[in-house]
């Protein structure tokens, strides 16, 4: 059963998607490690130091790059079985300062991208036991947070592109759900922004990348197997505050 599952990563150079790697690896999923910076990801899929793990470029927003990474991970390890959708970009601007160009970036990497990669997959995880997909959301698809119109509109897009592949994949067995992390320690958030929400969390701390992965884990594993469609917010309680 193990050697049978696959997992296709996204955003996997580093952050998060570096550690999604790590933890699945140590569940016994082969794992394609996906992500469009290609030193970056050669450097942390070497560090890895196992065949279990293959490095493949993959700029998200291409479906001719979606095409070739799904055939690439299929011909290296006979399918793929779980896709997690974690490559994002975050992008800060006013209504009034933020541009059609950074509004449409936003869009095309945090939803566009997710689109493609379950359309490029979901042939191979028809009829495939434990088919299971995870979307990366934000609770910025929770609460609004100023600044935030591109990549929180993207992410809410995101969280409802979650909720309709969940509906339409259950029939074919194959679960979608989506995580909401908090604030993380990744390079996603400067070291000014980490200190300021680290001193307002509840928890006085943010999230570390290793438990989004561990919520990605349980998400794609046999402790969920009636789970679908369903949103778990890892955040340390920042959605409950109020301001
Ligand atoms: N860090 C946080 O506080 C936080 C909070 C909530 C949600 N998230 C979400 O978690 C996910 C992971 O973010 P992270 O914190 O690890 O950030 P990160 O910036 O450290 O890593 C993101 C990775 O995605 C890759 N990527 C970006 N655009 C891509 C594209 N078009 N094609 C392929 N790869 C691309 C980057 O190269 C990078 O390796 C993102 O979806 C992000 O929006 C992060």
């Amino acid at each position: 059963m193990d050697e049978d599952r696959v997992a296709l990563v996204t955003g996997a150079a580093r952050g998060q998607g570096a550690a999604i790697v790590t933890r699945l690896l140590r569940d016994g999923f082969r794992v394609a490690a996906c992500d469009r910076r290609i030193d970056e990801l050669a450097k942390t899929v070497d560090a890895l130091g196992t065949d279990k793990v293959v490095a493949i470029t993959l700029e998200v927003t291409s479906e001719e790059q979606w095409a070739t990474a799904v055939a690439e991970v299929v011909d290296r390890f006979s399918g793929v079985t779980a896709l997690v959708n974690n490559a994002g970009v975050l992008h800060r601007a006013s209504l009034t300062e933020e541009t059609p160009g950074g509004f449409t970036d936003s869009w095309r990497v945090n939803c566009l991208g997710p689109f493609l990669g379950i359309r490029a997959v979901v042939p191979h995880l028809r009829g495939r036991a434990g088919a299971a997909i995870v979307n990366t959301c934000s609770t910025g698809a929770i609460r609004p947070f100023p600044g935030h119109a591109a990549y929180g509109s993207s992410k809410w897009a995101l969280r409802g592109l979650t909720q309709v592949a969940a509906v339409e994949l259950a029939p074919a067995g194959i679960r979608v759900n989506a995580v909401f992390p908090g604030p993380v320690q990744t390079p996603m958030l400067d070291d000014t922004t980490q200190s300021r929400l680290a001193a307002r969390a509840l928890t006085g701390r943010i999230g570390t990348p290793q438990e989004i992965a561990d919520a990605v884990a349980f998400l794609l594993s046999g402790q969920a197997t009636f789970i679908t469609g369903s949103e778990l917010t890892v955040d340390g309680g920042q959605s409950l505050q109020i301001g």
